[in-house]
C-alpha cells in the first residue's frame, strides 16, 4: 500500500495517491500522513468512496474526535447525520432537500464563507479536519486555504516582537453576528468565548503561525479598535494571494487541513439549484490554554 506524497505547491498542499481508505486504513498510514502534513498543511486523497463510518474510523487514527453540538436536536442546525462525529457541512436539510432561503441554517452555515480555522471558539482549538465530498456542485464552491506558518514567517522582526504573548478572544458570537445570525436563548448559555495566543508553536513541527479566524474577537488588554484593526491587518496579510491555495472538489475527495497552522473558507456556488453534500470529522486540539491570569 504505498503512500505516495505529491507535492501541488512547493510547502503547502500535498496530493496523496497509492492508497483505498476502504482497505487501506491503518495506523502506520495515518502516522504516514501527519508526517507529510507537518510540512505541507493541506493534503488531500482523490476517488475515496468511503462511508460515514470508514470516515470516522480513519479520523480516530488521528485523535480524538469532536461531536457536534448540534446532533440529534430538533431545533438548530441539523439531523440529518447518523453520527455526532460528522458535522454536515451541505446545503441540504433532514430529507435531503435543498434548503429554503429563510431557513435559519443556511445562515448558520454561510458562516464558513469567513476566513476561519475550526474551533478555534473552544480550548484546544481543533487539530486536523477531514473532509469529505459525497455530492459536489457543477461549478464553484471550493474550499480556500491560506498558509499561516508562512504568512507569520514573512512578517517583518518588528511586527513579530509585537505580537510576542498577545492573546485572542474567539467566540461564535462573533463570527456568527458578523453575518447577522441570532442565536437562541439555548445555545447562547451554552457557548463561552475562548482565550488563544495570537502565534502558535506547531507541536509536531516546532513552527510558528498566526492563529487567527472570523472567531477572533479582540485582542486581550488592548483598546478595541486597536486590537481589532490589528487583527484585521494580520488577516490580509495571511490571505493575499501568495498564502492562498484554492482546492477544486471533486466527488470522492477526502480532503485534511491542519487547524492549528492553516485558515479556510468556502466559497460560493449556485446554493439554490445545486447539491452540496460534504461530511467533517474534526479532531479535538492541543493548542497550549491560556492562563487566566495573564488574560487578566
Ligand atoms: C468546514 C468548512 C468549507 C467548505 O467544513 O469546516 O469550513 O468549503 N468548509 O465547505
Ligand atoms: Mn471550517
Amino acid at each position: 500500500m504505498p503512500l505516495h506524497v505529491q507535492p501541488v505547491t512547493p510547502s503547502f498542499v500535498c496530493e496523496f495517491t497509492g492508497v483505498d481508505l476502504r482497505t487501506d486504513a491503518s495506523p502506520q498510514l495515518a502516522q504516514a500522513v501527519m508526517e507529510a502534513m507537518d510540512r505541507f498543511g493541506v493534503s488531500f486523497f482523490r476517488g475515496q468512496s468511503i462511508g460515514d463510518e470508514q470516515q470516522i474510523a480513519f479520523s480516530r487514527l488521528f485523535g480524538n474526535l469532536e461531536q457536534s453540538p448540534h446532533f440529534g436536536r430538533k431545533t438548530g442546525e441539523t439531523v440529518r447525520m447518523k453520527f455526532p462525529e460528522l458535522f454536515d457541512v451541505s446545503n441540504l436539510d433532514e430529507q435531503d432537500r435543498i434548503l429554503q432561503d429563510s431557513d435559519a441554517r443556511r445562515l448558520y452555515r454561510a458562516a464558513n464563507l469567513m476566513w476561519h480555522t475550526d474551533s478555534s471558539f473552544q480550548p484546544g482549538g481543533a487539530g486536523y479536519s477531514l473532509l469529505s465530498a459525497r455530492v459536489v456542485p457543477s461549478f464553484g464552491s471550493d474550499t480556500e486555504f491560506a498558509d499561516m506558518r508562512a504568512a507569520y514567517d514573512d512578517l517583518p522582526e518588528l511586527m513579530k516582537r509585537r505580537l510576542q504573548g498577545l492573546v485572542v478572544e474567539h467566540s461564535t458570537f462573533h463570527s456568527r453576528s458578523l453575518i447577522g445570525y441570532r442565536f437562541t436563548e439555548d445555545e447562547l448559555k451554552r457557548r463561552r468565548p475562548t482565550l488563544q495566543h495570537l502565534v502558535q508553536v506547531h507541536p509536531r513541527s516546532g513552527r510558528r503561525s498566526l492563529y487567527l479566524a472570523s472567531h477572533a474577537s479582540h485582542v486581550v488588554g488592548m483598546p478595541l479598535d486597536e486590537g481589532r484593526a490589528l487583527l484585521k491587518e494580520l488577516t490580509e496579510h495571511a490571505t493575499q494571494p501568495k498564502y492562498v491555495h484554492a482546492h477544486a472538489w471533486q466527488a470522492g475527495d477526502l480532503l485534511i487541513w491542519d487547524n492549528r497552522c492553516t485558515m479556510h473558507r468556502a466559497t460560493p456556488y449556485d446554493d439554490m439549484k445545486e447539491r452540496r453534500d460534504l461530511r467533517r470529522t474534526t479532531v479535538i486540539g492541543d493548542l497550549p490554554l491560556v492562563e487566566t491570569a495573564a488574560a487578566a
